[in-house]
């Protein structure tokens, strides 16, 4: 690939488009870096202060479902990069509302695919040294079966080395290979739209490449989702509702290396291939809301484990899935990609953000999404 490179990144005001387009805009001074997003609730400019003004950034506020506005835009800039991420991404949401979730999700996704065909096609070089890479979540396999030992603490599998932990908790995760099984409107949108990008790939030739992550946490995350909303309740003493027993598992990576594998992948990813992002790091949900109690309470110098009695069991979500778990080790053999952190490391770093940034999160908790979530709290 050429070292100058147009490149837009759908999303990237969101949670993990924000360290992506972080990630693009200081590694490479050399490309044309340009956010599009709609600025929806979970849009936030002020994810991206530290790099607004970077010669080789700019933000276009649009709609991924303008067909139009974008083919326009993919024609002014010369764009040959497309790193997808724009999505409505909440799954309580979803189940409210599946309409918009089948309107951005699907709809958006093909709209920018016909878009890119289109211009790309017109080009002499075609799709020569063209990418469309479409950011997918794990959540399009379905739930996998609790099978860790009976007994065993969270979390699962911080060993190290992925062969440890297969050795250790079996080989019940999802592969790259494993069938596609979606149970909430969230991840059937997302589901919907993988399909759509895998048939470009093979209808048109479009040169593609679709991720799978797992549930990342971090900096700048939007407080409906767990870890973000139980730091800010429990700074406001609020209760933590938890769906459920608690019992449901989810395995997280932290956001900066979701972003670092996105990198790679896009550069050195092979076309038409999927690869599984994530770090080997499962927890029951229970378990990882007292490590985020005990932190939060340690670092605001409270006695540690003083917030436990916020701890409220509410009505379980509506077809949760029971355990996600990844198998990353095709990225770690054929792209050498690997965690940076450790998940102690990482969760320590997530609060201390969160303690440290509470404009951020207040202006964002304040006036109508605080109405927001009031109500969802209530009808639990
Ligand atoms: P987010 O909700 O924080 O951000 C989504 C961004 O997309 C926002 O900036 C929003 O304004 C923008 N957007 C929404 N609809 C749009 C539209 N119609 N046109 C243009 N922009 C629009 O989401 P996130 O957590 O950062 O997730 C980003 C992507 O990564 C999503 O595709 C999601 O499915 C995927 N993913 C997320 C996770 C996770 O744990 N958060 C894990 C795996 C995969
Ligand atoms: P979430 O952050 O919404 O991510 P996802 O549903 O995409 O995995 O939720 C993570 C887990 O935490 C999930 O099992 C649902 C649970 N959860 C709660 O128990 N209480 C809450 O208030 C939220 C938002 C989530």
């Amino acid at each position: 690939m050429e070292s100058k490179r147009n490149i837009v990144i759908t999303g990237g005001a969101g949670f993990i488009g924000s360290h992506v387009v972080r990630l693009f805009v200081n590694k490479y001074p050399e490309y044309n870096i340009i956010n599009l997003d709609k600025l929806t609730y979970a849009g936030n400019l002020a994810n991206l202060k530290d790099i607004e003004d970077k010669p080789n950034y700019k933000f276009v506020k649009m709609d991924i479902c303008d067909f139009e506005a974008f083919y326009q835009l993919m024609q002014d800039e010369h764009i040959d990069g497309i790193i997808h991420l724009a999505a409505e991404s909440h799954v309580d949401r979803s189940i409210k509302d599946p309409f918009t979730f089948a309107r951005t999700n699907v709809m958006g996704t093909l709209s920018l695919l016909q878009a890119a065909k289109l211009y790309w096609e017109s080009l002499p070089e075609k799709y020569e040294g063209k990418r469309f890479y479409h950011i997918s979540t794990d959540e399009v396999y379905g739930a996998l079966e609790m099978t860790h030992p009976e007994g065993v603490p969270s979390p699962f599998t911080t060993v190290a080395s992925s062969s440890e932990h297969h050795a250790a908790y079996g080989t019940d995760f999802f592969l790259e290979t494993t069938k596609y099984n979606p149970h909430s409107p969230y991840s059937a949108s997302k589901a919907s739209s993988d399909h759509f990008v895998r048939a470009f790939h093979d209808t048109y030739g479009m040169p593609t490449i679709v991720t799978n992550c797992s549930n990342n946490y971090g900096p700048y995350q939007f407080p409906e989702k767990l870890i973000p909303l139980f730091i800010n309740n429990i700074r406001h003493r609020k209760p933590l509702p938890v769906y459920g027993k608690g019992e449901n598992v989810r395995d997280w990576l932290y956001v900066v290396d979701h972003a670092r594998a996105i990198d790679t992948i896009f550069h050195n990813g092979k076309v038409a291939e999927t690869y599984n992002i994530g770090g080997f790091n499962e927890w029951k949900n229970i378990d990882i809301i007292k490590v985020v109690i005990k932190t939060v309470d340690r670092l605001l110098g409270r006695a540690e484990g003083e917030d436990l009695n916020l701890i409220t069991y509410v009505t379980d979500r509506l077809g949760h899935d029971a355990r996600y778990a990844i198998d990353s080790r095709k990225l770690q053999a054929e792209l050498g990609w690997e965690p940076s952190l450790q998940f102690e490391e990482g969760i320590e770093k997530t609060v201390k953000w969160y303690l440290e940034n509470e404009e951020w999160m207040d202006q964002i908790t304040s006036g109508e999404y605080e109405k927001y979530y009031d109500d969802m709290y209530k009808n639990r």
